[in-house]
């Protein structure tokens, strides 16, 4: 007790103070019920409509054989025969496996061969120790720490990434169009969370995207994902973002305008990789890679697409796709829906990391860095800046690893 606790009782005594805190506790009531009512809403809307596009089905593949078995081999067939034969076209790319992900993958060629499915599936047996044993080339070799020389992820998966969009190309000068691009990740997914993600923000979107799981309620591809200002995520778990405009439709489970977002399925258009100067997947140079930054290939794509101004980037987060069987299950099971107090703790704990934590230190870090780089000449730029974190990711036998 004593002085302080008297005053504080004290000032709570105040006629005015005492009203005040009751609206707010009366307001901050409302908006929470607000959302709590807004999500029952959206959960309730009329299932997506059939599809009326063509698409081109792009998909990579690396030791995912178990995923594959599991789920992702017959939901794709389920996905194109819901989408019409007629409109689909597939495209998977698969190198360097060393579980059996190759014959998963020639079992579903058979299957969609007898569909009469348009596809090209091309298994490579290059693997990461080839790659990482060759002698290093002009572009994608960064010297590390140790002062050896290694290759760099981003720019690897960025070329197998185009590798799966190299048919597209060909198939447009032969005068086949394909409106949309889908790509799928390695994740679980059912053809009604595809038709929903198509159907982002009523079908208009320079690129829509769902939500990954792998370990639930914590969504998985933090990397890619930045909020309308460019912003990380602000947390993990619902309702995730920093900035106003994210949060305010994430909060209400409406398409999320965001800078960036992968997060396991994503739809773009696909004028923009058919244009004379065609949109690619890339890295950042290793030049300024050298500095100790590091952006993922799938945040890189939307700072380069000249329809992510123009038509805008969504998360969708109705659509919810998992890793494994488990994960999927989970986010769609009844109890994964947040309850009215789940709402009220979330949004608090969202407005206090708001509140205590800044994205500048970290934002800064980085910005100094392109600074210096730019520094030693002036022709260089970088787009994707908010891409960037302070790290460096190189390819090694097994996988990956930061250095
Ligand atoms: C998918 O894999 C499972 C397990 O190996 C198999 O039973 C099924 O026939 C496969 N489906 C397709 C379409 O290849
Ligand atoms: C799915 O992934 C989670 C997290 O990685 C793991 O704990 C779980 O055992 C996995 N479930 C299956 C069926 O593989």
């Amino acid at each position: 007790m004593g002085r302080r606790y008297h005053s504080v009782r004290r000032l709570y005594r105040q006629p005015i103070l005492r009203v005040l805190f009751a609206l707010f506790l009366l307001c901050d009531t409302l908006h929470i019920l607000n959302i709590y009512w807004t999500q029952a809403a959206a959960r309730r809307s009329p299932p997506p409509p059939r599809n009326t596009r063509r698409i081109y089905i792009a998909a990579q593949h690396w030791n995912t054989a178990r995923v594959l078995r599991e789920r992702w081999n017959n939901s794709l067939v389920a996905l194109i025969k819901e989408l019409g034969i007629e409109n689909v076209y597939v495209s998977i790319y698969e190198s360097g496996s060393y579980d059996d992900t190759k014959d998963v993958l020639r079992e579903l060629d058979a299957t969609l061969g007898e569909l009469q499915v348009k596809r090209t599936i091309s298994l490579s047996d290059v693997s990461h120790k080839d790659e990482i044993t060759k002698q290093p080339g002009d572009h994608g070799w960064i010297k590390i720490p140790s002062g050896d020389i290694a290759l760099r992820r981003i720019p690897f998966l960025a070329n197998l990434r185009n590798q799966v969009l190299q048919p597209l190309e060909t198939l447009s000068s032969q005068g086949h169009l394909y409106d949309t691009v889908l790509f799928l990740n390695d994740v679980v997914f059912t053809p009604q969370d595809v038709l929903r993600l198509l159907d982002t923000n009523g079908g208009s979107y320079g690129a829509a995207c769902s939500l990954d799981f792998s370990n639930p309620p914590y969504f998985y591809d933090t990397f890619a994902l930045r909020d309308s200002n460019g912003h990380e995520a602000v947390m993990q778990t619902w309702p995730y973002f920093r900035s106003y405009t994210s949060r305010y439709a994430a909060e209400r489970l409406l398409p999320v305008p965001v800078a960036s977002c992968w997060n396991g399925m994503v739809a773009m258009r696909s004028e923009p990789f058919l244009t004379p100067s065609p949109l690619r997947f890339r890295g950042i140079p290793d030049s300024l890679g050298s500095y100790h930054l590091e952006g993922s290939e799938c945040c890189l794509i939307h700072a380069d697409n000249p329809q992510s101004a123009t038509r805008g980037v969504f998360l969708n987060p109705m659509v919810q796709v998992g890793y494994n069987g488990t994960a999927y299950d989970v986010v769609h099971s009844k109890s994964a829906e947040i309850s009215a107090f789940g709402i009220y703790t979330a949004i608090w704990e969202n407005r206090i990391r708001r509140w205590t934590t800044s994205p500048l230190f970290k934002e800064s870090v980085v910005h100094s860095r392109v600074k210096k780089w730019r520094k030693k000449d002036p022709a260089r730029e970088e787009r994707g800046e908010f891409c960037l974190v302070n790290e460096m990711h190189v390819l090694h036998e097994n996988g990956w690893r930061h250095v």
